[in-house]
Parts: C-alpha cells; sequence; structure tokens
C-alpha cells in the first residue's frame, strides 16, 4: 500500500510538506503543490482517515441503531441522516437491530470499537424499557430518535405525537363523525401511547363518548392494522371512522376491510399517521398525520453534531410538530347531509 513516505520521496519534500499540502494546515508554495499533487496522482495515494483520525480523536463517523422494520417511515428518516451526514462530510454506520437486545449491544460494541464520534439510537425494541446499551463504555454523545421517555442525560428528537393524535381524531369530529374507534400501535411504545391520549383527549374536548370496545391495539405493521380490523370487524358494530396508529397499520386495514366488503371511505372512513411517501398511492388515497421524517433525521444529525463540537453538558428534547393531510379516505358527513 502507498504511504505519505512514498508521496515525499517522489516529490523530494518531507511527510510533513506532504501532508501540509493534504490537509491545506499550512502555508506550501504553488510549484510544491503541483509536485506533490502529481506524485500522489502517480501513485494513486489515498489518505488513510483511520490514521488520521486516530491522531485527532475525531473519526467523523457517527453509528446508528435502527429496528428492522418493512414500515417505509424508518428508511425515509434515514435518508434525511444519511444526506445531512453526507452534507457535514460525516460517514455513516448503520447497524439493524432485528428485535433482538443481544444484537443491539453487539453493534453498539462494534461501533465504540469503530470510535464513532456520536451515536443515533433509533430502535423501538428499548422503548418503554430502561436499557444502558453503554453501560460498558466511555459515554459518547447520542441522541433517542422517536421513541422515549429515555435516559435523561441523552438529547431525544421526537414527532409531537399526542398532538398528532388529537388533530386526527378532531379532523373526524369536524367531518361530522361522533363513533370514532381508535386503532394503534403497541402501547408499550411511547408514540402509540401519546397517540391514543391525543384521541382520547379530543374526543373528551368534544363531549363524545370513548367506546372502550372500539380501540384496539396491535403492532405497528401492515400485518396489525390487518389482524386488528379483523377483530373489530367480529365484536359488531363498526364505528363510522378510525384513527389508525401508522399509516402501515392503515394499509392493512383497507386491505381486511376490502375482504370483508367495507368500502372505505363509504362505510367507513379512516386517517393514518406518518404520511409515508406511499400513503398517497393507497386505494383509496390517504388522508393522515404527516410527521417530517427527513427533518427527523437531519435535525438529529444537527443536534447530535452541535453537541460533539460544542461538547454541550445538558441534554434537550426536541419535539417536531406534525401536519394533516387531507386525501379520499374520509368521508365528510356535513356535506352528506
Ligand atoms: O415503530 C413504527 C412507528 O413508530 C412509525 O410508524 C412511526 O409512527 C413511529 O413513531
Amino acid at each position: 500500500m502507498t504511504t505519505m513516505k512514498d508521496v515525499a520521496k517522489l516529490a523530494g519534500v518531507s511527510t510533513s510538506t506532504v501532508s501540509h499540502v493534504i490537509n491545506k494546515t499550512h502555508f506550501v508554495s504553488d510549484p510544491v503543490i503541483m509536485r506533490v499533487q502529481s506524485a500522489i496522482e502517480d501513485l494513486r495515494y489515498t489518505p488513510s482517515a483511520l490514521a488520521r483520525g486516530l491522531k485527532i480523536n475525531k473519526t467523523k463517523t457517527l453509528g446508528m441503531l435502527i429496528t428492522t422494520s418493512t414500515n417505509p417511515f424508518f428508511a425515509e428518516v434515514i435518508k434525511g441522516v444519511e444526506r445531512r451526514c453526507y452534507e457535514q462530510n460525516y460517514n455513516l454506520i448503520l447497524c439493524h437491530t432485528e428485535g433482538s437486545l443481544e444484537r443491539m449491544q453487539h453493534n453498539v460494541d462494534m461501533l465504540m470499537q469503530k470510535r464513532v464520534d456520536g451515536l443515533l439510537l433509533m430502535c423501538a425494541e428499548v422503548d418503554g424499557r430502561h436499557i444502558d446499551l453503554l453501560q460498558h463504555h466511555k459515554p459518547v454523545p447520542s441522541i433517542v430518535m422517536d421513541w422515549g421517555p429515555a435516559d435523561p442525560s441523552l438529547d431525544q428528537i421526537q414527532d409531537h405525537s399526542f398532538l398528532g393524535g388529537s388533530m386526527a381524531t378532531k379532523y373526524l369530529i369536524d367531518c361530522g363523525h361522533t363513533k370514532i374507534g381508535c386503532i394503534t400501535g403497541p402501547l408499550e411504545k411511547n408514540t402509540a401511547h401519546l397517540r391514543l391520549q391525543g384521541f382520547k383527549q379530543a374526543m373528551i374536548e368534544a363531549h363524545i363518548a370513548v367506546n372502550k370496545e372500539w380501540i384496539i391495539e396491535d403492532e405497528f405493521e401492515a400485518e396489525g392494522g390487518f389482524q386488528a380490523f379483523n377483530k373489530l370487524f367480529e365484536k359488531g358494530p363498526l364505528p363510522s371512522a378510525l384513527f389508525i396508529g401508522n399509516d402501515m397499520m392503515a394499509m392493512g386495514v383497507i386491505n381486511a376491510a376490502h375482504k370483508q366488503g367495507i368500502s372505505i371511505p363509504e362505510d367507513l372512513s379512516i386517517i393514518g399517521y406518518d404520511g409515508i411517501k406511499m400513503a398517497k398511492f393507497f386505494t383509496p388515497s390517504l388522508t393522515t398525520i404527516h410527521q417530517p421524517k427527513f427533518r427527523l433525521g437531519a435535525k438529529a444529525v444537527d443536534t447530535l453534531l452541535e453537541k460533539i463540537n460544542k461538547q454541550r453538558a445538558e441534554s434537550i428534547v426536541i419535539k417536531l410538530a406534525p401536519s394533516l393531510i387531507i386525501r379520499d379516505s374520509v368521508k365528510n358527513l356535513n356535506k352528506s347531509i
């Protein structure tokens, strides 16, 4: 492998001059720069980021732990993380957790051995449980994304799920619905819990009784929505509208309802959560609460880099506001009177 020494020899300069040319850390005359650059090209020399990282105690690499899921929500968040890392000249090592705590700990250990400058933690598996992944390591700046409450010493960034749940329900009420049910994700997860609380709050404010029979909990995946709808269907008369904990569950509900001969939105209105890109192309096109996934990813990187660079000691919690996207899956009962 070509070394800096080889470049210096060919260019007839010292290794520190080569280093100054590469890192632009000192004045070097133009003719010398050209000699060094031509030696670099001739020898196809690539500076070792690893060696430099060890020297300055900064690898310009972030590690990210992420839940394995078929939910495109995660891919849309990662897009924001990856783009911002690229813009800030950082590398990203992405590790899937596959629902296993053992795998999660293994990944953290590996990332720490690689001397990452910071960690982005987006593994829903540990939501609601207190697990100290860094217990065997020197603390490294970390940010918890999407789930919580987590270790109060860590930064957190999440969508305002309570507000989103309330917004979704208020929209159904504004469209004239009073028989409203809720299909939630796993309630031990903070986002699922808060969305349900937002739903209940909006119902209370509108003086509409919450029917417990119409609240069904299942997994945050299409299969979860499919199963939840069938449980609801078997119970008896359906509500006229459903707030569903995320868009993937809504996709499962659309499929199950279709199989039971229930037409959306004629027989049943539905509103989802997340605003994943593909929800626009569901049949019917899904009305949903949009959470800014790309921004969540980019902002998480900005916050982490700010913590690393400014050595901020105190931790912060950032909540991103959701917004309503109106499409075709909710019937406006006020219009049909
Ligand atoms: O775990 C998946 C869900 O949690 C996503 O759909 C998103 O809503 C997140 O909060």
